[in-house]
């Protein structure tokens, strides 16, 4: 099963530059999260700390019993295992071909032997769509693929953790589609927790479980999707409906009479979509109904809230659909 994240008082620096500071949050065992902010607001060096490749200027990083910039070198070593990272720029090694990079932490972390590092390899590479590009090297295959690569090999351990960042940067509409649903199946198979660093607001609308935005050196919100989706907050509102109306502007921020200029903007949230469901038909693990959260703290949804492509509405149907969905076939 997977295993939470718990994220304690954050900061981090780099000489005067503060990236953000009392980042505070617990990413939930099991879900589906996704961190959104805007360029240079820190997300990708959010990432590091929490493997340990950065270490913060303060605060703590709880997996499991382990407090991660306070591990010793051979502690981290055996805490990375549990990770899957993609990182940005899928970080292959230049010099090694696309099946021997996706092999290489089996390699570097097991004793299991070319037959079965195969068999695994090749198990990955078709999940992601990569099958042919074996002897290929990294400078030889596009940026999507080079993105799929590094999820193959992020994958390969079956970690208990799994983090992205930007894994759907660089692909294509129909690619992201099948991305997105990779993510749910595995999170339904393995139990895995993700926290998936997106810009796409496609993905972050239907994908997680839970959603951040990382603005203005801190953690603005994270909660629920449904928390966040009808969220009036200016720069959450702002950020998950992509408009150009609220606080944050072209260069990171805007100063208080730009702000004051555009009037009091403040739009309705924008409909919030059903989650996407797993392909073999069942429920994802850890959804909730649709509508609880805003039942529970009397927020109305959006007009046009969990209608589907079908035009059902989940939350006034979903008994229905549930019992559909467990009938066995
Ligand atoms: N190793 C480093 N040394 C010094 N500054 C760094 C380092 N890594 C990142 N930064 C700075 O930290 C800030 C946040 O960078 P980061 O890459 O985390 O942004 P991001 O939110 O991931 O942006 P994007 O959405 O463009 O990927 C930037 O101003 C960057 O220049
Ligand atoms: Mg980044």
């Amino acid at each position: 099963m997977g295993i939470e994240i718990r994220v304690e008082g954050l900061r981090k620096s780099f000489g005067r530059q503060v990236i953000w500071e009392d980042v505070t949050f617990t990413i939930p065992a099991g879900e589906i999260s996704a961190l959104l902010g805007p360029s240079g607001t820190g997300k990708s060096v959010f990432l590091k700390n929490l493997i340990g490749l950065l270490r913060p200027d303060r605060g703590h990083v709880y997996v499991g019993d382990g407090d991660v910039p306070r591990l010793r070198e051979n502690e981290l070593y055996e805490m990375r295992r549990r990770f899957g990272v993609l990182f940005q720029d899928g970080a292959l090694f230049g010099s090694m071909n696309v099946y021997d990079n996706i092999a290489f932490p089996l390699r570097e972390h097991t004793r299991k032997g070319e037959g079965e590092i195969r068999r695994i390899v090749q198990e990955k590479m078709e999940m992601v769509g990569l099958t042919g590009a074996e002897g290929k090297l990294p400078g030889e295959i596009s940026g999507g693929m080079r993105k799929r690569a590094g999820l193959a090999r992020a994958l390969v351990l079956d970690p208990e953790i799994i983090l992205a960042d930007e894994p759907d940067s660089g692909l294509d509409p129909v690619r992201t589609a099948y991305l997105n649903q990779l993510f749910v199946d595995l999170n339904c198979e393995l139990g895995a927790t993700f926290l998936i660093v997106t810009h796409d607001i496609g993905t972050a609308r239907v994908l997680p479980d839970n959603l951040g935005l990382l603005f203005r050196r801190g953690l603005v919100m994270f909660g629920p999707r449904e928390m966040v989706l009808s969220s009036t907050h200016p720069a959450v509102n702002q950020f998950f409906n992509a408009r150009r109306q609220g606080p944050i502007g072209m260069a990171e921020e805007k100063d208080q009479s730009q702000i004051d200029d555009e009037g009091a903007y403040q739009a309705m949230p924008a409909p919030i979509p059903p989650q996407l469901m797993p392909s073999d038909g069942r429920v994802r693990p850890s959804m909730r109904r649709p509508g609880e959260w805003l039942r529970r703290h009397q927020v109305k949804p959006p007009p046009g809230s969990f209608i589907d492509d079908e035009g059902r509405n989940w939350m006034t149907e979903w008994d229905e659909l549930v019992a559909e969905r467990r009938r066995p076939r």
